[in-house]
């Protein structure tokens, strides 16, 4: 359990990985302030969270509206609470929008990351999660990734991720107090098992679960399927889905470890299953699932995407002590439950 006394600051507590990580860190017995701007996440998200955790819990999470890029409010959310731990998650993350605006992409997700380092340095809270990524192993030229694999990111947000992740590494060599733990999530889906947090991408989804579930429900009338003339099973790409309920998991266990691991300094863990995962066996997972066909057009493949991309767990079970619960069909099970009960996302219920 977390010591009712550690109080938690989530940047970007409001979005997809956020609200499901801060509903665990309620029920762990932290407290947590959210931080979020809006940008790409809405209220009613923090509103579930609050009923997710009930009435005493909900008393626990404070939500500050506030974009990292301003430095003076940043600051002035620091100098009203004491924090323990810093999660960071806030940050834009949609690969083909960082190709045309490189520079909404360096202004949010490095100026923001930079803002906070300091803002931390200067009221001493010298620990913090940072969420990284897969991206950073770009084309790898084997699998599984292993975290000792060079960056070779392949777009500007993946450039972000690294520039971050070498950001941390610098400043705990600077100053050895800090305690940084960079986590490598692989493709997080599914939602929370209640149906009430859930992914709710802005626009056409890019990524191949929120696209399944709006064809599920009738919003898109068929998924494109990019490439199905990979070297791989069936033709089509390979991923590492991991459930986003094990990836908060991770979050806590990667917590407990700042807060117990004095030799920790800057330490990278991959976050995904180990299993891989074709497009094709995803579709049939979540057919399966909803009881639908899902239509499908054969597509060329998508211009930067790897053939097969999936992690190595080893380093992430052996000190993290944290391991998946989830396979790919309780995914499928829990996005399928949120679709379902949101077709329309957050905003508009049906
Ligand atoms: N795909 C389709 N049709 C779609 C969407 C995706 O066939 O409509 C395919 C893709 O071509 C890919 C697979 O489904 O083979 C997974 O695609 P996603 O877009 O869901 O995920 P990616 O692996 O491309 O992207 C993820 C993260 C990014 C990160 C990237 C690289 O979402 O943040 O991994 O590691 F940058």
């Amino acid at each position: 359990m977390g010591s009712s006394e550690q109080h938690i600051l989530v940047t970007g507590g409001a979005g997809y990985i956020g609200t499901h990580c801060s509903v665990q860190l309620l029920q762990e017995g932290y407290r947590v302030s959210m931080i979020d701007n809006f940008y790409n996440s809405v209220m009613e998200a923090v509103d579930n969270v609050k009923e997710l955790v009930g009435p005493s819990l909900a008393k626990k999470l404070q939500l500050y509206k506030v974009d990292l890029r301003n430095i003076d409010e940043l600051e002035k959310v620091f100098s009203l609470n004491r924090y323990d731990a810093v999660i960071h998650f806030g940050a834009l993350k949609a690969v083909g929008e960082s190709m045309q605006h490189p520079f909404r992409y360096f202004d949010n997700n490095l100026i923001g990351t930079i803002n906070l380092y300091q803002v931390m340095a200067k009221h001493k809270v010298k620990k913090m999660v940072f969420s990284s990524s897969a991206t950073v192993y770009g084309q790898p030229g084997k699998v599984p990734c292993v975290e000792d694999f060079p960056y070779i990111p392949m777009n500007p947000y993946g450039r972000t991720k690294v520039y971050c992740e070498e950001m941390g590494k610098d400043v705990q060599k600077a100053d050895p107090e800090w305690r940084i733990i960079a986590l490598r999530y692989f493709n997080p889906v599914g939602a929370h098992e209640s149906g009430k947090l859930g992914e709710d991408p802005k626009g056409i989804p890019n990524n191949l679960m929120p696209y399944l579930h709006q064809v599920a429900v009738g919003r898109l009338p068929e998924l494109n399927v990019y490439g199905h003339d990979y070297p791989t099973k069936d033709g089509t790409a390979v991923r590492d889905y991991i459930h986003v309920m094990d990836l908060a998991d991770g979050h806590i266990a990667a917590l407990k470890k700042l807060f117990t691991d004095e030799d920790i300094g800057f330490t990278v863990y991959n976050l995904g299953t180990g299993k891989g995962t074709s497009v094709l066996e995803m579709v049939a997972a979540f057919e399966k699932a909803c009881g639908k066909k899902i239509p499908i057009k054969l597509c060329p493949r998508r211009p930067g995407d790897a053939t097969a991309v999936y992690a190595a767990t080893d380093k992430a079970q052996k000190e993290l002590g944290w391991k998946p619960k989830y396979g790919v069909e309780e995914m499928c099970r829990d996005q399928w439950n949120w679709a379902k009960k949101n077709p329309m996302g957050y905003q508009k219920k049906a």
